[in-house]
């Protein structure tokens, strides 16, 4: 059935499924170059041990060409080598005043010492830094509670040339988009839709 001509109205504009696809693009870019986005701050899973593994992250860059999404993490941490064992991965984003849901799954793309990693690296101020700059394992348990950093470091009382160690555990998650579930909450009757970018189908859905 070819239904990508019907359209649904919100806030009085028109949108048909090729519209809600771009503009959950548009909805993604701006969640990742706006701090106060509702979409900043993604939940994202993954399988771990055989069980699922659940994290807020901050959604540093959104690129529509490659239907690529990307965080940042530590490369010592557990979901860093759960991905590199199953890559299978969700995001989840709600935008409350908008009440639009998208529901992102695809496959994780581990960037390490690489030209992605070091412009991100670059990009970074010195207070992200500091995440990169523990000796411990992220996630580890600890007899104390602990930032696990150096009072120094916990101040903030370091140079920009001194933060290049954390380099070395520095990865970026890039989440290859396979599909966008979207919905959209509405008094008159909810709506949703489904862009599977594998099948190459863009259809919708009963809430
Ligand atoms: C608001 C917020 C933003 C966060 N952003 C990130 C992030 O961008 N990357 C990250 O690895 N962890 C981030 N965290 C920490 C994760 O939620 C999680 O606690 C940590 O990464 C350990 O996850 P893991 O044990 O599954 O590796 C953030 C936490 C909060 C509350």
């Amino acid at each position: 059935m070819d239904n990508t001509n019907d359209s649904i109205v919100i806030n009085n504009i028109n949108y048909t499924l090729i519209d809600l696809e771009k503009d959950c693009w548009i909805r993604l870019v701006n969640g990742a170059v706006k701090g106060r986005d509702p979409f900043h701050l993604p939940a994202v899973a993954n399988f771990s041990d055989g069980d699922i593994s659940l994290r807020t992250v901050v959604l540093r860059k959104a690129l529509p060409e490659e239907r690529e999404l990307r965080f940042h993490t530590d490369t010592r941490s557990p979901k860093w080598k759960a991905l590199q064992v199953n890559p299978a991965i969700s995001a989840l984003f709600y935008d409350a005043s908008a009440r639009i849901q998208l529901r992102v799954k695809g496959k994780a793309v581990l960037y390490f010492n690489d030209a992605i990693t070091v412009e991100a690296w670059e990009k970074t101020n010195l207070s992200s830094r500091r995440c990169y700059l523990t000796p411990f394992t992220p996630s580890d348990f600890s007899e104390i509670p602990t930032s696990g950093l150096p009072p120094h470091i916990e101040q903030e009382e370091f140079t920009l040339e001194e933060s290049e160690v954390g380099k070395e555990h520095f990865g970026v998650v890039g989440i290859k988009v396979e599909s966008i579930d979207w919905v959209w909450l509405n008094h008159a009757g909810h709506r949703r839709a489904f862009f599977d970018y594998v099948k190459g189908e863009y259809r919708w859905m009963i809430p």
